[in-house]
């Protein structure tokens, strides 16, 4: 206890300090208001997601982003636009949330699980390697819990290969990779605004960033119907002249698209978070470093690696419970956890492949409608069973996922303190 009220630095009580209680804090408000002060028009295009995307550019170091309904069809967007559709294979790993793999079944083309690495949890680019095939068109590395994959070896694979890389960033904000900033590696990076991430759109919402125009064009052409007056740009001026586009004779639809778009009293939110964003990411560091503080030395609690040159952004802080060191098994420790005023010891995902609608192929009803057995597709995978990333099968059983997202540092402190309790008690 001594130790970790040590750590409660008047760094950490400012920072927490300018966490605006409900997350929703003056700017929510004045935006929101300007939003609802100007009205609606009927036009789908609005100043604020104009603003809110500018500033998404910005502070991601991007040439180019565009506001988007959730963190799922920002990803099937941007595989649509790659050209993902029937035939293709796209390799994701099998430890994410599920619309990573979702989205890919959405364009009707086969995710291939490519199993993670034992130290840092995440995709492994050796068993990518292993698994791309003639098939395979893109490729979804996603930065779980926070961290960058190993991204210089699975570009490589993408140049070898021809295949465009899409980086889920949905629970990464403002990390680095070998300094750069996550998010600016791939051809282009999806982000996720639901309620448990970094910052929030009130709920739900999404974008995409990239730097390429054309590809940008594309990403948002399909999330806009694709209209032909959609352009890379979020303030660009309609390049239609009003009497071509208001004629009779005005064709609207030269390519196929979807409404994904964001309402613009999400994007109003999201700007005054994305304004206080360095501190939603400072306090979920403090957070980890507090869980850091006091596992640290526990030989059976064994943390999510962090190669040298990462900047984590501890969407959660992740453990790997040895069992065998401790003695007891994963559900007792995460119990004892509970009995000293844990809040929040959640497994991780079960791995993908072994979900029941994975399992039993029940995407669109019977397992033989799946794109896997769609006559365009030529390669071999046919089902999903265990075995197929067997890292990923042994270790999810024993990983232990803390909260890292209160919003009050007292109450972050009780967290470290539940946690320092259950240690104690089977050390
Ligand atoms: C890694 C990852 N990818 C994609 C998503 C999907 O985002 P959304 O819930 O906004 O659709 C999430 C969030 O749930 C996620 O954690």
């Amino acid at each position: 206890m001594e130790q970790i009220r040590r750590y409660a630095d008047d760094h950490a009580r400012e920072v927490f300090s300018r966490l605006p209680k409900g997350r929703v804090g003056e700017n929510d408000r004045k935006y929101m208001n300007e939003v609802l002060d100007a009205g609606f028009g009927n036009s789908d295009r609005s100043d604020m997601n104009v603003r809110f995307e500018k500033a998404l550019a910005k502070k991601f170091s991007a040439h180019y982003a565009v506001t988007c309904s959730n963190g799922t069809v920002s990803l099937h967007a941007c595989l649509l636009a790659a050209g993902v559709g029937p035939g293709d294979e796209v390799l994701v790993p099998c430890l994410t949330a599920v619309a990573t793999a979702t989205a890919v079944l959405y364009c009707y083309a086969v995710p291939v699980f490519v199993d993670i690495l034992g130290d840092t949890f995440l995709m492994d680019p050796q068993d990518a390697r292993r698994k791309v095939t003639a098939h395979t068109k893109a490729i979804i590395p996603v930065s779980l819990y926070g961290l960058a994959c190993d991204m210089d070896p699975i570009m490589d694979l993408a140049k070898e290969y021809g295949l465009t890389v899409i980086e889920d960033n949905a629970q990464c904000y403002l990390g680095t990779y070998k300094g750069r900033p996550v998010g600016s590696i791939g051809h282009a990076a999806s982000y996720s605004f639901q309620g448990s991430k970094h910052m929030t759109t009130g709920g739900d919402g999404g974008a995409v960033t990239c730097n390429d125009r054309d590809y940008m064009r594309k990403i948002k052409r399909v999330m806009g119907f694709g209209y032909p007056t959609i352009e890379a740009e979020s303030d660009a001026p309609r390049t239609v002249p009003r009497d071509i586009r208001q004629d009779w004779n005005f064709k609207r639809h030269p390519t196929f698209g979807y409404n994904f778009r964001m309402p613009v009293t999400s994007a109003a939110l999201g700007l005054a978070q994305l304004e206080r964003l360095e501190d939603l990411v400072e306090a979920r560091r403090i957070i980890a470093g507090l869980y850091e503080e006091v596992s640290a030395a526990v030989p059976w609690l064994i943390r999510q690696h962090v190669p040298d040159g990462y900047g984590h952004t501890w969407w959660a802080y992740v453990c790997r419970v040895d069992e065998q060191l401790l003695g007891q098994d994963w559900r007792t420790f995460r119990k004892k956890f509970i009995e000293f005023g844990g809040d929040g010891l959640y497994s991780a995902w079960c791995p993908i492949h072994l979900e029941p609608t994975f399992a039993q192929m029940n995407f669109y009803g019977d397992a033989y409608r799946a794109p896997h057995f769609h006559h365009l597709y030529k390669g071999t995978v046919k089902n999903y069973s265990r075995g197929d990333c067997p890292v990923c099968e042994r270790i999810q059983p024993t990983l232990a996922q803390f909260k890292t997202s209160f919003q009050d540092y007292d109450i972050a402190l009780r967290q470290a303190e539940a946690l320092k309790h259950t240690i104690d008690y089977f050390s």
